[in-house]
């Protein structure tokens, strides 16, 4: 008998931290290890992209066309959410068709809110459109205390009032006008949500210590089109000349580089060759670099990475923003880093709590010793297959990663976490000789 949760949610005991399931399935993938991945991989379109560019959708009373969108839980749970608020969405292949003409809520339900971190950007675009906001607290996956001050303070520079109760944020500005934030830390989602605010504010405002990810700049483009005035998007500093209003226009997403970063990964510790597909590789750089440097064979192309086997190596790695290495490959390169030769040590300085991958790789015979935010690997010959629990998103994918490599059979329980950010894992990963399954719990 499958297992079906029929509490629509689950906690951790420990943290708190809830997952909510709508009464899903609970699944896992069955991995036979010591596969040579070998072929190509098309990448799809960008979660942290599209997020945030659904949520702009809000700054205007239109249809809105998003092309590239990839089919993930995220997602769906950023669609029903913009459902609630009263938006038409209809979903075509990989084409979103949102109309956001009959937007008639200002409030985000609470268990939506707990999902999916993502969805603290719709303060922005709602208090751009309607000066008012209320929502709880964000959710997401339990790398650490994700605290949104940076989101509040840009807000209230640009003349937003915040107040705070019972866990609920009430945002409202009569008026929004253009004012200077400054970044303590060029957090992602800040910098997005007070772009999509200041968008229709009255006046200029100017972001300095803005963070620099591709996704910014995905997202100014679309702003854009929707005739907003932005630039400096890629750069730390953003100048955001507030319009009175924006129209609904058509955009395609960019391609995911996690999703891409994650491929690479996988050929290299399969010690295969893959040819990931449908990507831009200047966004990637930071991590092929690394793989250079780590032993792997790599060639760039105009729009495609292929990575060939070479001798793996130990080295060390440090977490920055982009263009830094991120902090969502971490995960991904310690399992490749486990059998590389000799010691390597990572560094996470984004997130606390990123390597609760750490003990399951253990489990399947890795040698890793974590002292507060860095890791110290000391590579083995091979893994062995074991039966271990995604903790999060990035670490599930990890742990699937780790399992095609290893001599045997792994189980990975709690791939819903995989299932946020990965569109078709399996489906890609077989395509490329991986013996993977996605079977029910027992
Ligand atoms: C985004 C990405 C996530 C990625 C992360 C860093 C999306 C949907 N998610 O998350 O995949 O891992 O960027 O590249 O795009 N912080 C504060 N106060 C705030 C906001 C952030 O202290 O108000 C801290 C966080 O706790 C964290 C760091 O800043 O330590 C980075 O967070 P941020 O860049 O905001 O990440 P997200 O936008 O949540």
């Amino acid at each position: 008998m499958p297992q079906i949760y029929n509490l629509s949610t689950v906690c951790n005991a420990v943290t708190g931290d809830c997952t909510f399931l709508g009464g899903m399935t609970v699944e896992k993938f069955v991995v036979e290890g010591e596969v040579q991945l070998c072929g190509q991989v098309t990448i799809s379109g960008a979660k942290n992209a599209t997020l945030p560019i659904m949520a702009a959708t809000l700054l205007c009373s239109g249809v809105s066309v998003v092309h590239g969108v990839p089919n993930l839980r995220d997602i769906k749970v950023m669609q029903d959410i913009l459902t609630l608020l009263g938006a038409k969405i209809v979903r075509e292949g990989n084409t979103l068709i949102i109309d956001t003409t009959s937007i008639n809520h200002m409030e985000v339900p609470e268990h939506l809110m707990r999902e999916m971190r993502a969805s603290v950007f719709l303060m922005g675009p709602l208090l751009g459109r309607f000066r008012k906001v209320r929502l709880s607290y964000p959710g997401g996956c339990t790398i650490g205390p994700r605290p949104i001050n940076l989101h509040i303070k840009a807000l209230e520079k640009i003349g937003t009032n915040i107040k705070e109760s019972f866990g609920f944020i009430i945002a409202e500005a009569a008026e929004l006008a253009g004012g200077e934030i400054h970044f303590d830390f060029p957090s992602v989602g800040a910098t997005e949500n007070a772009m999509m605010a200041a968008a229709l504010a009255k006046g200029t405002t100017v972001i300095r210590n803005a963070a620099r990810e591709p996704e910014i700049v995905d997202l100014q483009n679309f702003l854009n089109r929707m005739g907003a005035k932005i630039s400096g998007a890629g750069t730390d500093t953003i100048r955001i000349d507030g319009v009175p209003k924006l129209t609904a226009t058509e955009h395609t997403v960019i391609p995911d580089r996690i999703e891409a970063g994650t491929y690479l990964v996988a050929g290299a510790m399969t010690r295969g060759d893959v040819v990931v597909d449908n990507i831009l590789p200047e966004f990637l750089f930071s991590v092929t670099d690394k793989l250079q440097e780590i032993g792997v064979q790599i060639e760039i192309g105009r729009r495609y990475i292929r990575v060939k086997p070479g001798d793996l190596r130990g080295v060390d790695i440090k977490t920055l923003p982009h263009p830094g290495f991120p902090t969502d490959l971490q995960a991904p390169i310690l399992s490749l880093l486990t059998i590389a030769k000799g010691t390597s040590i990572i560094t996470e300085t984004i997130f606390e709590n990123r390597f609760k991958h750490v003990d399951e790789l253990t489990r399947m015979g890795a040698k890793i010793k974590v002292e507060g935010r860095t890791a110290i690997i000391r590579g083995v010959p091979k893994l062995t297959g074991a039966i271990v629990a995604a903790p999060d998103l990035r670490a599930g994918a990890a742990l699937v990663i780790a399992a095609l490599a290893a001599e045997g059979i792994s189980e990975i329980e709690h791939i819903y976490h995989i299932d946020r950010g990965y569109d078709g894992l399996e489906r890609k990963l077989q395509a490329l000789g991986a013996r993977i399954v996605r079977q029910n719990c027992d």
